[in-house]
């Protein structure tokens, strides 16, 4: 594979949660855009299969270390041992709703922990330095209008989870006006969807999953009898809910693009939003008919009562994304689709 020759000097690029579906889709783009990459991760919710994944798509030695974020100590010790640390992109973090609702502390101390600890290294920086961080549509709620763009208003978070992100953007805004040197990016994500089309890395969801497409790959394969639809009843076209999917390889692209974007930028310290998402929105029925028609087999599902907390519908304005970075997701949910079903289909061994 030919690396490209990365034009942006000094950038070895921090990579947090880097074993994680968002965090090893980025830094495979990364490595194929030229960065020199360290991937920390704690494995609470990762493996290190992963990294055995990462390393057959690129083909390159890759440093990764195991450490808890949350441990100021290790986290101090990892940028004085790389002090040529040039930029961070973070996404280690806990991001089950569900479980945020029952573990509210742990959530608190995970997600904001180690992000104070991130910031409290990053502080001791003399030279402009760019932070990318993972943040969520789920910041505005159910939105007043649609798309959603970035000047939409933040929302009451509708659980813990949500509210780390609403309180991160609020640390790094903060950090940032003190800070003399920090470069915000944050990136709004709104439903990162597929693998990567090698099929060597994709999601791995932590037990029952969650979020639907996992959950139908899951149903087609086998593992569940049915999928529920939650709520029928939504004042939508077919009375499912409404989401963005994102192409994960799309959503991972976009990093590289920031992180180029507020490198290059011809400005001391900033705080950047943009929404990341595909710009069309689609049900949870249109969702169910792609995948069926992409497999090729019909997938059992019923109508369930609604989910608490889901919103009708959200799907994103990605003018400013597309205007200020340059950037625009290409790929389709039927090649999202596709790619979720090869990674099913390789992980069960089908
Ligand atoms: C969920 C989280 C959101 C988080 C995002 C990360 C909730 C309420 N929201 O968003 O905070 O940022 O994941 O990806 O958990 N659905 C079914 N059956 C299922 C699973 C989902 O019908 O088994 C429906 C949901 O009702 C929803 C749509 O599919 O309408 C998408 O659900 P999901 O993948 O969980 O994403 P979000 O709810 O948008």
């Amino acid at each position: 594979m030919q690396l490209k020759k990365n034009t942006i000097s000094n950038s070895k690029i921090l990579v947090t949660g880097g074993l994680g579906y968002i965090g090893s889709h980025t830094s495979v783009e990364l490595i194929q855009q030229g960065f020199e990459v360290i991937i920390v991760d704690d494995l609470s919710n990762s493996s290190p299969s992963v990294l055995e994944g990462i390393k057959k798509i690129i083909d390159y030695p890759i440093t990764f270390i195991e450490l808890d974020l949350k441990d100021k100590n290790s986290v101090k010790d990892l940028f004085e041992l790389n002090p040529d640390i040039s930029g961070v992109i973070h996404f280690a973090a806990s991001k089950a709703v569900g479980e945020s609702r029952i573990k509210p502390i742990e959530y608190y101390e995970n997600n904001l922990v180690s992000l104070i600890n991130l910031l409290k290294e990053i502080d001791k920086k003399g030279d402009s330095f760019p932070f990318i961080f993972s943040s969520s549509c789920t910041v505005y709620g159910q939105a007043d209008q649609l798309p959603i763009n970035e000047l939409a208003p933040i929302k009451k978070a509708e659980s813990p989870y949500g509210n780390t992100k609403q309180v991160g953007e609020e640390i790094l805004f903060d950090a940032l006006i003190a800070n003399k040197c920090l470069r915000v990016v944050s990136l709004r994500y709104f439903n990162p969807i597929g693998a990567h089309p090698s099929g060597e890395i994709g999601e791995l969801p932590n037990g029952k999953p969650q979020n639907l497409v996992p959950f139908i790959t899951q149903t087609a394969a086998g593992i569940h009898k049915k999928l529920s639809v939650f709520g029928n009843d939504y004042p939508t076209i077919d009375g499912t809910c409404i989401r963005d999917y994102i192409h994960i390889v799309d959503l991972a692209k976009a990093h590289v693009i920031a992180l180029r974007h507020i490198t290059l930028k011809n400005q001391v310290k900033s705080f950047e939003v943009f929404n990341i998402g595909t710009g069309k929105g689609s049900t949870v029925l249109e969702v169910i008919k792609t995948f069926e028609k992409i497999s090729g087999q019909s997938l059992n599902y019923e109508i369930s009562p609604r989910r608490k907390g889901d919103i009708t519908a959200a799907y994103a304005d990605t003018r400013k994304a597309n205007k200020v970075l340059g950037w625009e997701a290409e790929l389709s949910l039927e090649e999202a689709l596709i790619s979720a079903w090869k990674w099913e289909k390789k992980i069960r061994e089908l």
